[in-house]
């Protein structure tokens, strides 16, 4: 990789035999080889099974979250243990294009002269959220970082809020399915 160090390392699911792996992350952070260690995909339950039974509170815990799987109970989980909530596919991974499409998101994008992907990232980042949406294209990526000038209000919050279906589309971690697919990888 040509570095000395990396800023951070995530376990990406709680699977296999990720007790060891996370302690061998916790040497390689001892050894200034990583700044912080994370983990992605873990339920609330794994999660404090981890924290309980080792050392190195995760920084992070990167899961699916966006409009339509806001992540609410697992949000205020993650805050008592001071763990900081990521969001992975915070535009739905573009599949759910009725995201973008939603009156309620339009005209709240409309009331603050933003575009609709501008609004759903501002919406998680506002809820204190960090957001990581991916774009091929250069237009798009400086779109998505210019959502820090302007606020959504607490109505607007609480429209986008009841908008929530609680379900991932992607990361279930309680799909047998999920699992035995990413076994395949
Ligand atoms: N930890 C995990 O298990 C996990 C799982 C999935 C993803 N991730 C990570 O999460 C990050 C983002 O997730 P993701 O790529 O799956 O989904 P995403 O960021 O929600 O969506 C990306 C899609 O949205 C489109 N898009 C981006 N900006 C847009 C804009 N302003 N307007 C309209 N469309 C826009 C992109 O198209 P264009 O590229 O054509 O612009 C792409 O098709 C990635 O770094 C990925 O590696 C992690």
């Amino acid at each position: 990789m040509r570095t000395d160090y990396l800023d951070m390392v995530l376990l990406h699911w709680p699977f296999g035999n990720y007790y060891h792996a996370w302690r061998e992350l916790e040497k390689l952070q001892k050894e200034g080889k990583i700044r912080a260690i994370g983990v992605s995909n873990f339920d609330p339950d794994r999660l404090i099974d981890l924290i309980e039974f080792n050392e190195v509170v995760p920084a992070v815990n990167q899961i699916e979250t966006h409009l339509f799987c806001q992540r609410k109970i697992e949000g205020e989980w993650l805050k008592k243990y001071c763990v900081a909530h990521q969001a992975y596919a915070p535009l739905g991974q573009g599949r759910v294009n009725e995201m973008f499409e939603l009156v309620d998101v339009n005209e709240i994008a409309t009331a603050h002269r933003k575009t609709p992907a501008q609004v759903l990232l501002r919406f998680l980042v506002q809820r204190g959220i960090a957001v990581i949406p991916k774009s091929c294209h250069m237009d798009r990526m400086k779109e998505n970082i210019d959502i820090f000038d302007f606020a959504l209000m607490e109505e607007q919050m609480n429209v986008l809020a009841a908008i929530d279906r609680a379900i991932p589309l992607i990361g279930d971690a309680e799909n047998p399915e999920n699992t035995e697919f990413a076994m395949t990888w």
